[in-house]
């Protein structure tokens, strides 16, 4: 092998590394001894009306190789600027097949389409959470609004806190509490709720992951190298769990592949 193809090789390694947008799996196992019985969840957010091939086959076949019982939607799986044909035919697809609960996010509202999307959810049979909650095997599923239904910008407002602290006072000690949230950012608020774990979207991973050093490049609400764009946080009182997201559109995401969590709910005999 010649030297100068020797030198090249890994910078193209690298590169191919760094545009993938294959579709990663993350997987968490959280275990509690109110959980009544095991299953498996996923976590899907900020899909924005992306194409996943013919059908959206590359994502509903992933989904349905991942084998979950119930599915839950975090936000800004519609968008405002792209046509919302690619995230009905994932509904229609994905609602036959699984329970779905639906939070909105800040796109939602944007689209200015809003209303008719959540009407249209529901028939489908999509559980959409609007500042409510619904029991499964005594996991206790809240969802809340985006910011962005009580604001004419990205901000979060003193109405959006007020319906969390209202929502809190559902938490119930015989159940484990768990928010669908679209954002991940609130985490002063989120301390403040006996909520036992967060699911939350929005960052879209940063956008560009640095490597090595696992940091992140820009998100909204948190600005330039923020902290909360993916994984899992344990705080004193509650964990955050963050999706990178799904979004395959024109921003490029760099060492930032789109990526589903999974949820394995387990039963802690202990
Ligand atoms: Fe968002």
């Amino acid at each position: 092998m010649n030297k100068k193809l020797l030198y090249t090789l890994p910078f193209i390694g690298l590169l191919v590394q760094a545009l993938r947008r294959d579709t990663a799996i993350r997987k968490y196992i959280l275990k509690d001894k109110r959980i009544q019985k095991n299953f498996r969840a996923l976590l899907l957010s900020d899909f924005h009306s992306s194409f996943y091939g013919d059908g959206q086959k590359k994502l509903t076949s992933l989904i349905d190789r991942l084998n979950p019982e119930i599915l839950f939607f975090a936000g800004d799986i519609f968008d405002d600027k792209k046509a919302h044909k690619n995230s009905w035919i994932l509904f229609e697809k994905l609602s036959q097949k699984y329970r779905c609960f639906f939070v909105t996010g800040n796109h939602e509202y944007w689209s200015m389409d809003c209303p008719y999307i959540l009407k249209r959810l529901k028939d489908m049979g999509v559980e959409v959470l609007e500042n409510e909650y619904k029991d499964y095997k005594g996991v206790r599923i809240f969802g809340i609004n985006d910011p962005a239904a009580y604001s004419e910008d990205i901000n979060t407002t003193d109405t959006w806190r007020q319906i969390l602290s209202d929502l809190n006072k559902d938490c119930d000690e015989a159940h484990y509490n768990l928010l669908l949230t679209h954002r991940p950012e609130n985490i002063k608020e989120y301390s403040e709720t006996n909520m036992d774990t967060v699911l939350s979207g929005h960052a879209h991973g940063g956008q560009l992951i640095f490597p090595f050093i696992n940091r992140s490049l820009w998100a909204p609400n948190q600005g330039w190298f923020p902290k909360y764009t993916s994984g899992i946080f344990r705080f004193k009182n509650f964990k955050l769990i963050i999706s990178r997201g799904l979004c395959r559109n024109i921003f490029p995401r760099i060492f930032n592949r789109p990526e589903i969590i999974v949820l394995d709910f387990k039963k802690d005999e202990i």
